[in-house]
């Protein structure tokens, strides 16, 4: 079979960009996307490809490219699941806020309802594909819902997991180190399998294009995110130790990622990872490996978001005991908010965490970020209910103009690393600062000689001659 007519249930970070380059890479395959939320897709619309919902390198050239050719944006959501012999399923899947699993297992109740509606809508045999990341064994939950609708229509369930980085999704989108796609090992699964092999074979190598089993398919997820957060937990847990003995992180990671075994990317030490993935697929790892009883497989794992929580924690506890043990009333300027540079997306970032435990201490924070709005500051910190939003906003303000940002502060906190902040004039922000001027830099990203010699006195994470 020939996949002709795709439809995405899910028009964010993942369903977007995905499906933007299917459908200039195949300009054969009709694809829309679909999502509940009326404003997201009035967005994707939108004509100014400024206002799309989702900011990534080169996105708005491809949307620019197929859309009303062979790529749609929709909320008619019935009816682009009738029409289409493909659906993927790239719907959230949050960390559960209650009941059993809270704060660990990911919420289905997305993909439940996704699988209800195909379920009800389908009159022709269709593929099923999972986008999201899932626990392992979703794509059997996803199946007997589907089965059991009576009338007779046959799905075949692939877990074909999104790779892409945010920030860099088109790029891995158009060259990606591999595809993994997982089908049932039956005639019918490996026809399906082979349907979204030929799909992704328009533009990558077909020797980058693996097929295996469902549950090595999404456990290989899972596990590809686990792996990367422990590199940077565990560069981390080295930066502490380098900033108590001389010794520079950068250094380390330099000399370490010169082995062949160990490879030089992912070592960056920060403030700590953030993104909508890494700890939600970890905890989600730790859920399923307690659930089977695996205590030590769940431990283990666990430690990776430990030492990232005490990153983040010990970042904003250093700026508290370098500005003389108190923050109360004092001017702190953020430049970033985004979990990483080139994206708008907030999810999880280390900033949240800094803000909130400042706040705690009565600190004023001014937030300057060249991608994200206000309302996304505001509604990040009222999701965390630590305080009234009254009080957010009186603590905290958002300005459009770095330089105004940074006026009267008595410290500077680099949460995201941005390029634009290495090309700011340094001198000019010092000149109109509190004095002593602190810089704390959580991604090394400034040249901390030169600030040195303005006057500043620096912070920089990993490096053993911290003024501390
Ligand atoms: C190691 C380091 O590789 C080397 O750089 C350092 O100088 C000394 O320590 P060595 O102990 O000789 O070298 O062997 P190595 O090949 O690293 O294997 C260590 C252990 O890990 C062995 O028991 C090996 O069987 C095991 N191992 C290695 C695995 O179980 N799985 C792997 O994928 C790799
Ligand atoms: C990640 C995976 O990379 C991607 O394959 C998966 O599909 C989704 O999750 P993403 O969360 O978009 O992608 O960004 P990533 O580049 O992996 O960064 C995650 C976090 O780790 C960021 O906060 C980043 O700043 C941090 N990070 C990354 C470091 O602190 N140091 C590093 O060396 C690399
Ligand atoms: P991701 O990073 O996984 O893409 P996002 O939150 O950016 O996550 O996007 C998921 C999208 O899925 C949201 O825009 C949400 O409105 C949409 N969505 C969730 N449930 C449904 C549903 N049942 N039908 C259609 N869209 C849905």
């Amino acid at each position: 079979m020939k996949i002709k007519s795709i439809c995405c249930i899910g028009a964010g970070y993942v369903g977007g960009p995905t499906m933007a380059v299917i459908a200039q890479k195949c300009p054969n395959v009709k694809v829309t996307v679909v999502d509940i939320n009326e404003a997201r897709i009035a967005a994707w619309n939108n004509e100014d490809l400024s206002k799309l919902p989702v900011y990534e390198p080169g996105l708005d050239a491809i949307v620019k490219d197929a859309r009303g050719r062979n790529l749609f944006f929709s909320t008619n959501v019935d009816a682009a699941i009738d029409e289409a012999d493909t659906i993927f399923i790239s719907v959230n899947t949050p960390t559960k806020t209650y009941g059993k699993g809270k704060g660990m297992a990911a919420d289905l109740k997305y993909i439940e309802l996704c699988a209800r509606q195909i379920a009800r809508v389908a009159k022709e045999d269709k593929i099923v594909v999972e986008k999201s990341t899932l626990p392992v064994r979703t794509a059997s939950a996803i199946k007997s819902i589907l089965d059991n609708t009576g009338n007779g229509v046959q799905f075949q369930i692939l877990s074909n997991p999104e790779f892409l980085a945010e920030g860099t999704a088109i790029e891995d989108l158009l060259k990606p180190d591999r595809v993994l796609i997982g089908g049932e090992m039956t005639a019918e699964g490996e026809k399906a399998m082979q349907a979204l092999v030929d799909l992704y074979a328009s533009w990558v190598n077909r020797d980058h294009i693996l097929t295996t089993n469902v549950w090595s398919s999404e456990l290989s997820k899972l596990t590809a995110n686990a792996f990367l957060a422990q590199r940077v937990s565990s560069i981390n847990a080295m930066s502490e130790i380098c900033e108590k003995t001389g010794a520079n992180v950068a250094e380390v990671s330099k000399a370490i990622g010169m082995d062949s075994r160990i490879g030089p990317k992912f070592l960056s030490s920060s403030v700590g990872f953030g993104g909508s993935c890494f700890q939600k697929d970890i905890l989600n790892l730790v859920y399923i490996a307690k659930s089977y009883g695996l205590d030590e497989v769940a431990n283990y794992w666990e430690q990776v978001v430990l030492m990232n929580n005490h990153q983040k924690n010990r970042f904003s506890d250093n700026i508290i005991n370098t500005l003389y043990n108190t923050v109360s009333g004092k001017k702190i300027t953020f430049l970033g908010w985004a979990f990483k540079k080139d994206t708008n997306d907030t999810r999880e970032s280390a900033a949240i965490t800094v803000a909130d435990n400042l706040l705690n201490e009565h600190a004023k924070i001014t937030v300057y970020d060249p991608k994200v709005s206000e309302e996304q500051i505001f509604s990040d910190l009222e999701y965390l209910n630590s305080r009234d939003p009254k009080q957010n906003r009186a603590l905290l303000k958002v300005e459009k103009d770095p330089y105004l940002a940074m006026k009267d502060a008595h410290a500077i906190a680099i949460l995201t690393e941005w390029d634009e902040f290495k090309a700011y004039n340094w001198q000019k922000i010092y000149d109109h600062m509190l004095k002593p001027a602190f810089i704390f830099d959580g991604r090394r990203l400034l040249d901390h000689e030169m600030l040195k010699s303005i006057g500043f006195e620096c912070y920089e994470i990993g490096t053993g001659n911290a003024s501390q």
